[in-house]
């Protein structure tokens, strides 16, 4: 057979799935990448022929990707001269009805560069990551408190309210923070988001301007780069080691001025940050004039080892935003969150907000106000926290003790997911293809890394599973199945 002459561009990490529309796995690997700016507008696309032999697939299969991606406007082509990404920043918008229209603004072209696929859906399944167990939630309770509030709501709650929030959800958000986290916080200090999403996104909205640095871990939460770089941030990845963000790497980024953390567990690799590494990051904050912005989202699921003070806790110069959720401990759709804020950005957070939305639905507030103040909240952190701690226990017990190339599962102190360390990217990748061939859903670590990475491709491989969103039954049943997709 002659040999597979040299790609244009780099496509090697692309891995297709034998058991599924390899047609659809390769048009949506390269739609990605063109999504993500691997591979940028312009660049030329290898030959059918030569991507079909590089990657053991017919040259039908490469064609109909191909022509999907054209119909969709991801590529064009050039007469003679083969096939070429398009430049979405300058393409696309002539593409939309209303070709002499005027040029998108560069925070729409931003928010084309920055697609981010949107989290698994539907009925809940091991070993989905981020989503809690919520099958425990008592929506009984819930609906009768929503009975209740509605049946003869106050007329005072029912005209415009305050943007910052339901003044009494915020004054028992603070209460709660300042018994389970030992931070004392003013209610005035608190701003009720639609969850951490939201909060995470306003902030880069006050506090980025285009072309600031800010850095995020890295690995991280893929959702919150995104929120940055919408708002026009360039990113700068922080590597994270065994005592979470590295410090020494964060002081020697220039001209940077605020990071995002997720302190308590971190995102998505689960380790602490440590109270030594914690201190270094409030006097980086300070000696810089910055902002941290810390992310608590998964902070009430804490299993053994001494739970660290929040930064926010810590911070004796106002330099925190505390970022909390309901989604992890309720359910993700209640989209309800908080941010505890120095008292000199409180204002225009709530500003900022009624531009937005004037402020969120009062049923939810209220009703979130009463479970909490009728003490239902804290017997749900704490049934929550039980759950989560037996299906990581019905994890631990029946995961495969030795798997080809896979490292041992992790001590997992914290948290609705572990991290396990896979040895290269070609095993990270046949592993999850098995595993989603076989029903079982688990990310790859390699995704949650910023493109361009510094670390070698090899060292960026892991699996990433959630363990609370089923029951241990069924937790007992994915692994039955695993192992027989796995060979073990
Ligand atoms: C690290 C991190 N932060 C924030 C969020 C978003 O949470 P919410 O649903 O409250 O927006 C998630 C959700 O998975 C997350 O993993």
């Amino acid at each position: 057979m002659p040999a597979t002459p040299p790609l244009p561009v780099d496509l090697s990490g692309i891995r297709l799935d034998p058991g599924q529309g390899l047609a659809r796995q390769l048009y949506q690997a390269l739609r990605e990448r063109i999504l993500d700016g691997r591979l940028a507008g312009n660049t030329r696309l290898p030959a059918s022929r030569d991507l079909a032999a590089l990657l053991s697939i017919s040259r039908n299969t490469v064609t109909r990707a191909f022509d999907q991606l054209y119909a969709e406007g991801y590529v064009e082509g050039r007469v003679g001269d083969g096939t070429y990404v398009t430049d979405l920043a300058s393409e696309r918008p002539a593409a939309q009805p209303l070709a002499s229209g005027p040029a998108p603004s560069a925070a729409l072209q931003r928010l084309q560069q920055h697609h981010l696929p949107p989290p698994l859906s539907g009925a809940p399944k091991a070993f989905r990551i981020g989503v809690p167990a919520f099958d425990l939630f008592p929506f009984e309770v819930w609906a009768r408190l929503q009975a209740r509030f509605w049946r003869k709501p106050s007329a005072a709650r029912l005209g415009y309210g305050d943007p910052a929030g339901d003044a009494t959800l915020r004054e028992l958000v603070a209460a709660y923070l300042r018994s389970s986290r030992g931070l004392n916080c003013d209610p005035a200090q608190i701003v009720i988001t639609c969850g951490a999403q939201q909060a995470i996104s306003l902030c880069a909205q006050l506090l980025v301007q285009p072309g600031e640095r800010v850095a995020i871990e890295n690995p991280g939460y893929r959702a919150a780069g995104h929120a940055f770089a919408v708002a026009g941030a360039e990113l700068c990845g922080v590597p994270v080691d065994g005592d979470g963000l590295d410090t020494a790497a964060l002081a020697a980024i220039e001209d940077c001025r605020l990071v995002y953390v997720t302190p308590s567990h971190q995102y998505p690799t689960g380790v602490t940050l440590s109270l030594a590494r914690r201190l270094e990051l409030l006097e980086w904050a300070e000696r810089r004039d910055g902002w941290i912005i810390e992310d608590d989202y998964d902070g009430e699921y804490r299993y053994s080892g001494t739970p660290l003070a929040p930064l926010a806790a810590l911070d004796r110069q106002g330099r925190v935003l505390y970022v909390g959720t309901f989604c992890k401990i309720a359910f993700p759709a209640l989209r309800l969150g908080y941010l505890v804020l120095p008292p000199a950005l409180t204002e225009a957070f709530a500003r900022r907000r009624a531009v937005d939305m004037r402020h969120s639905e009062i049923g939810t507030q209220a009703v979130m106000a009463e479970f909490i103040a009728a003490g239902h909240f804290q017997r749900h952190v704490r049934r929550m926290r039980q759950a989560a701690r037996a299906r990581l226990e019905a994890l631990l017990r029946d995961w495969p003790a030795a798997i080809p190339g896979c490292a041992a599962l992790p001590k997992v102190e914290a948290g609705l997911h572990l991290c396990v360390r896979v040895a290269s990217l070609a095993r990270e990748r046949e592993l999850l293809a098995a595993a989603r061939a076989a029903g079982v859903e688990m990310n790859g670590l390699s995704d949650y890394w910023l493109p361009h990475s510094l670390e070698p491709e090899d060292a960026r491989a892991g699996l990433v599973l959630g363990f609370a969103a089923v029951p241990e039954a069924q937790i007992a049943e994915a692994l039955v199945v695993l192992r027989r997709a796995w060979n073990l």
